[in-house]
């Protein structure tokens, strides 16, 4: 299946000059989602992997199926002010500004191997975040894994010490 062709491009959208690429068509199609998940599963079953990490909040649409697929735990990673335990939290910046993520302090034990699941990467700054709660906590990133890049924002660059991996690419 081409699983690009079950994903919506939208251009102009949230503002002009942005083709965004839309994965609720994906999710929507049974057939496709489940080929999505099980590509994701199937990419790391080798990996001695023992928890999934998602950034809220279309991280959790492809983490969480990814971590039942594997028979393995999911652990959240959320905006400011969610979750209720204790938290550890970091900033990352955006194109303007800053924003702040965090995740529970004794979601990951030390030394586990960690799979970050997330539906796109554009610029990675997300997923390094993500990456840095993570290693906060003792964990091991052994992978990065997403639905889509985008690959003309170098995001795979950003992340260079890192395995990465998508299903499918875009130039933007
Ligand atoms: C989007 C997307 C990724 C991130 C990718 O999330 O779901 O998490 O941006 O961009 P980056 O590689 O440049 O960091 P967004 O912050 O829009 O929030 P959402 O998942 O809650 O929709
Ligand atoms: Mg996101």
């Amino acid at each position: 299946m081409e699983l690009k062709e079950k994903i919506r491009v939208i251009d102009g959208f949230p503002k002009e000059g942005i083709s965004f690429k839309d994965i609720t068509t994906l999710v929507a199609d049974g057939e496709a989602f489940k080929e999505s998940i099980d590509k994701i599963a199937q990419y790391l079953k080798d990996k001695n992997v023992d928890v999934i990490v998602g950034p809220e909040a279309r991280g959790f649409i492809f983490g969480v199926p990814v971590a039942y697929a594997m028979g393995i735990g999911f652990v959240p990673v959320r905006k400011p002010g969610k979750l209720p335990a204790e938290t550890i939290g970091v900033e990352y910046s955006l194109e303007y500004g800053t924003d702040k993520l965090e995740m529970h302090k004794d979601a990951i034990k030390k030394g586990q191997r960690v799979a970050i699941v997330d539906d796109l990467l554009a610029t990675g700054g997300t997923i390094e975040a993500v990456a840095k709660l993570v290693e906060q906590a003792g964990g091991e990133v052994v992978s990065m894994d997403f639905a889509i890049e985008l690959t003309d924002l170098n995001g795979r660059e950003k992340l260079s010490k890192y395995d990465v991996m998508s299903l499918v690419q875009y130039n933007v």
